[in-house]
């Protein structure tokens, strides 16, 4: 495996396109937005730099990882060639179908299709496809150069040697990869994001303020952030629609999203991304008002 295709390329793909191209790979970065394109190979950029002065990274390795790198905004020209596509489009049902419809149709009949969603069944994308035994979550982590864990997520008709072979490769990629079956949120936010709800329960509540409830998990359990500091990096956006999606896929009230949550999302308060939800980012961090009164 050598040739592999990034489709988006916002946060998650222009760390998925840093680290495969950081070790060899030659990666198509492919996005419908070219501001988008240029502002990921900016980021790449920062982020080798980074690399480079902690000493992690040689110049020279950062100018290679760079001519690993080609950009595209036509999705066909992208990855006709590849042996891999890694999709982390928008997380969005009906453009993740539309976007592994065109890959079926695009890519050669051996390219295995990974997605990067966060929480769209797998088996439901791969029912798009003519290919289901080749379609397979590989569910990175934010930073992607940083964090070691890849979820590899088998659907229902995810073949073993498709499984063994992302597993490999990701292990090239210096990265731990576990599997997990497909169910509604995989295991990584099936056990995050009742947590974080919890969390906000927990305030909107009155149980304790936002950095008490922070500071018993990060102080009494060892997390490097607490629960609502990392729901504001994730984006409350994001939680809310996980949670809605186990909510809906097991048809279990325990993970029915807080009645905060929703109304903060409504009111557009997202977390870092708009600029407030338990903390404000305006200036600094500091701790937002937020409770269940509204005054
Ligand atoms: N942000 C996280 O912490 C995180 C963590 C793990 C997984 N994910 C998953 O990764 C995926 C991407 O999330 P993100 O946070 O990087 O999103 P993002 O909004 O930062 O980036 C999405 C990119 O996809 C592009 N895009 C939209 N439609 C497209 C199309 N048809 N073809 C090509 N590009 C298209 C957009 O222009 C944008 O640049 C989602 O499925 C998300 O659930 C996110």
């Amino acid at each position: 495996m050598k040739n592999i295709a990034v489709i988006g390329s916002g946060t998650m793909g222009n760390g998925i396109a840093h680290t495969f191209a950081q070790f060899g790979y030659q990666v198509n970065l492919i996005d419908i937005n070219a501001d988008a394109l240029k502002k990921a190979l900016s980021t790449i950029e920062k982020n080798l730099d980074r690399q480079v002065t902690k000493g992690t990274l040689t110049e020279q390795d950062k100018t290679q990882t760079l001519n690993n790198i080609t950009t595209y905004t036509d999705l066909k020209e992208g990855v006709s060639k590849v042996d891999l596509v890694v999709e982390a489009a928008t997380e969005n049902i009906d453009l993740k179908l539309k976007i592994f419809r065109d890959l079926d149709a695009f890519t050669q009949p051996s390219t295995i299709l990974a997605s990067n969603t966060s929480s769209i069944s797998i088996t439901q994308i791969a029912s798009v496809t003519n290919r289901g035994d080749k379609v397979i979550g590989m569910h990175f982590m934010n930073p992607v150069p940083i964090m070691k864990l890849v979820e590899v997520i088998r659907g229902y008709a995810t073949s073993n040697e498709t499984t063994q072979t992302v597993m490999q490769l990701s292990e090239k990629l210096d990265k731990v990869p576990v599997e997990v079956n497909d169910y509604p949120g995989f295991i990584a936010n099936r056990i995050l994001m009742p947590m974080i709800n919890e969390a906000i329960y927990s305030l909107y509540e009155g149980v304790a303020g936002v950095y008490e409830i922070d500071t018993v998990m990060k102080l009494g359990m060892a997390h490097p952030m607490g629960p609502l500091q990392l729901a504001d990096f994730i984006g409350l956006d994001v939680c809310l629609a996980i949670l809605n999606v186990l909510h809906q896929g097991f048809g279990n009230p325990k993970y029915a999203p807080c009645p905060l949550l929703v109304n903060m999302v409504t009111a557009g308060k997202k977390g870092v991304k708009s600029g407030e939800g338990f903390y404000d980012y305006s200036n600094g961090i500091k701790e937002a008002k937020v409770s269940a009164k509204f005054s």
